[in-house]
């Protein structure tokens, strides 16, 4: 039966950034496949509400936490070793975490934002997260995968952004001088491209030891965002609208499920085809 290759059952997942608006989708659309889920994030508290909530829809045995700075490799290795302790393996990876500056509307955020005044420790710290964080998470992990035998799958969350520039008129604000627009910053750029070629090196580092490394590109998703930028925004997506939180869980469901099986080092781009005009 073809959907069979869906199946997830018996397969553990480790989801990075997991307690966030799309790490929850992650989460679902794993558990939603038979795979058990380890949420891991910065903050306890978040991970247990995490838990609560997806426990109304799924069993809660299958959803484990984990507080994971994916910045810190010594922390990582920790819960590398703890989880090896209970003879629990990761067949999948999702590293999803990131610094994800939300649109809101403060003056004097956005000043820092550009590329002119952006702060060095910013870059570092951005960078630490969603890319350098992916890669230790991938060595950790995928190691793991690849010394065992039994493969495995890494998925790196990146973005539309990862092949296209971002349209920085998107996020212009009435009133403001030049200096002071809003820009979305050198880092998010940066950190998408360089995740889609982690995951080309990732792809042929052991694909000879059954582990696959693909990269899930999403367009942007609504999360209430003030109408004159969701309208900006919907004009450049032929599907004229930005995406709903769940429009991307049966991607992840195929990325990380046999049904990929023979797909290795490629960038999904899910984005309403507004990198085709
Ligand atoms: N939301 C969108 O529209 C959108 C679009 C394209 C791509 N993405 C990508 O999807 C992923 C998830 O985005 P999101 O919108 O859910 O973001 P989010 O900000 O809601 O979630 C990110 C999560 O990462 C966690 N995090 C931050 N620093 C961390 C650290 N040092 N270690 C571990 N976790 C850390 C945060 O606590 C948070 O829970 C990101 O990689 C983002 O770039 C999002």
């Amino acid at each position: 039966m073809a959907f069979e290759k869906f199946d997830l059952t018996g397969k553990t997942a480790l989801i990075t950034g997991a307690v966030g608006l799309l790490g929850m989708e992650h989460a679902a659309a794993l558990l939603e496949s038979g795979a058990k889920v380890l949420l891991t994030d910065i903050g306890e508290a978040s991970l247990n509400e995490a838990r609560n909530q997806l426990a109304k829809h799924f069993d809660r045995a299958g959803i484990l936490t984990q507080v994971m700075d994916v910045s810190q490799p010594q922390a990582i290795r920790a819960v590398a070793e703890t989880l090896w302790a209970e003879g629990l393996r990761i067949d999948i990876l999702v590293n999803n975490a990131a610094i994800d500056p939300k649109v809101k509307g403060e003056q004097g955020v956005f000043e820092t934002s550009r590329l002119e005044n952006f702060p060095l420790d910013q870059w570092n710290m951005q960078l630490a997260v969603g890319l350098t964080g992916a890669f230790l998470c991938s060595q950790v992990f995928g190691t793991a995968m690849a010394r065992d035998g039994n493969g495995g799958v890494i998925l790196n969350i990146a973005s539309d952004l990862s092949i296209f520039s971002p349209d920085q008129r998107l996020y212009r604000k009435e009133g403001l001088s030049e200096e002071l627009q809003p820009v979305k910053p050198v880092t998010y750029s940066v950190i998408k491209a360089g995740l889609v070629g982690l995951t080309r090196y990732l792809a042929t580092y052991w694909a000879d030891k059954g582990v696959r490394s693909n990269a899930l590109s999403p367009g942007g998703v609504f999360n209430g965002q003030g109408e004159e930028f969701v309208q900006r925004l919907s004009t450049l997506i032929p599907l004229g609208r930005m995406a709903q939180r769940d429009e991307y869980r049966a991607a992840v469901q195929f990325l990380c499920s046999d049904a990929s099986g023979y797909m290795n080092g490629q960038n999904i781009v899910m984005d309403g085809g507004r990198s085709t005009w």
